[in-house]
């Protein structure tokens, strides 16, 4: 349980959590971190803390460096539990540490832990706090991820601590992006973006300008999640800019799920036929499949199908499910088509259709549908049905 230094006495001190599969309801097949870091000066700041089962890690990373009760600050960039969860101990070992956070922040920590009979410093973006040699700055980030939430910037060193933004869900022993493997890395900080922050896209877009309307250089961006950005940083902003702006490719994502495989069978062949057309196709039976994962290649996907059979007079209830859990992230710029079949009322492709335009996506009309199993002549019309697709996408 030892500090890693990011720069001269600024240290990470967090937790890994190799274990963690499901994170309220997100699936993490690689785990996560908790990442928490440290600057000594005259004056000495943690920035954020873990998950509470972690406290211990913590305390014994912050030992590697200082002993806890000499804590002036404690920064609390967001008050979710995996970044605060440690907090009120921190505070009990930190008898001196004065609360840094924005106001939401301190309302947060008031109903979360009851913290309220402590010294804070409420902050706001352009506000500063000197450490001696080091100074923090602030930039208020709200709804990145919740109302409360800030970045920290170091300002000698060019550290950003942006707390949840940039972040992944990836557990590792080692701390930096270019240590971990930066394709991995960019891969699992797509699925995050698409999961965690998609719906709050036009907000991140409006932060990043702000930041680039600060100039403000970044030798390093260390989020709260994941690996630590040190090289090649402009690589995940220009990612997120791209993910805002809902920037996709060639590429569909074929989602569905099947009674007596007639679904299965056109979603496979449309999946063929598209991929013969130098299309990137992704393939997802619903019931078989991380939704999370799927919702990471909607967001560079240029065009959704969606099948489903008719069941109970409605779509099968697992598409029904990856729609209502699709509608809350946001999505924008998709273009949809929709599949599958019914025994005696085409009623899936109804449902569908009022949850896509929930979603204020355009729609491919019109919908494919075969009764029942799908016969040569059917298949002949899908591959038609995959031609309109394909130039929907461009190809
Ligand atoms: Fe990683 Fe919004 O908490």
């Amino acid at each position: 349980m030892t500090p890693v230094e990011l720069k001269d006495k600024i240290y990470w001190v967090g937790a890994v959590d190799y274990d963690v599969r499901d994170f309220h309801g997100y699936v993490t097949p690689r785990g996560t971190s908790y990442n928490a870091y440290l600057i000594r000066d005259e004056k000495t700041a943690l920035v954020d803390t873990v998950k509470k089962e972690f406290l211990g890690d913590l305390l014994a990373r912050v030992r590697g460096v200082i002993d806890p009760a000499g804590l002036d600050y404690l920064v609390v960039n967001h008050v979710e539990m995996d970044h605060s969860g440690a907090v009120p101990d921190i505070l009990e070992a930190a008898p001196r540490a004065v609360i840094v956070c924005t106001q939401k922040g301190r309302e947060g920590l008031e109903k979360h832990y009851g913290i309220k009979d402590r010294a804070f410093r409420i902050v706001k973006t352009g506000d500063t706090l000197a450490l001696g040699r080091r100074t923090l700055q602030f930039i208020t980030a709200p709804m990145i991820h919740w109302p409360d939430s800030m970045f920290t910037y170091v300002v000698e060193d060019k550290v950003l601590l942006p707390n949840d933004g940039f972040g992944q869900h990836l557990a590792s022993p080692k701390r930096f992006a270019d240590e971990v493997g930066e394709d991995l890395c960019m891969e699992e900080a797509a699925k995050y973006y698409a999961n965690i922050l998609m719906p709050l896209g036009s907000v991140i877009a409006k932060k990043l300008e702000e930041i680039a309307r600060l100039e403000l250089d970044f030798d390093i961006i260390a989020p709260s999640h994941g690996a630590i950005w040190r090289r090649n940083t402009g690589r995940i902003l220009r990612a997120y800019q791209d993910w805002t702006a809902f920037k996709a490719g060639p590429k569909v994502t074929i989602v569905f799920d099947t009674m007596w495989h007639s679904t299965e069978k056109m979603a496979h062949f449309l999946a063929e036929h598209l991929a013969r057309r130098k299309i990137e196709v992704k393939v997802y039976k619903v019931r078989a499949s991380d939704g999370s994962q799927i919702v990471r290649d909607i967001l560079d996907s240029r065009v959704l199908l969606v099948g489903s059979p008719t069941l109970n007079a409605d779509m099968f209830w697992t598409v029904g499910g990856f729609l209502t859990y699709l509608r809350g992230l946001k999505p924008k710029g998709k273009k949809v088509g929709i599949f599958g079949s019914y025994g005696w009322s085409e009623a899936a492709s109804k449902m569908i259709r009022r949850d896509i335009e929930a979603m204020g996506l355009e729609i491919l009309e019109p919908a494919f549908e075969v009764q029942y199993v799908p016969g040569e002549d059917e298949m002949k019309k899908l591959e038609a049905y995959a031609d309109r697709v394909a130039a929907a996408v461009g190809q």
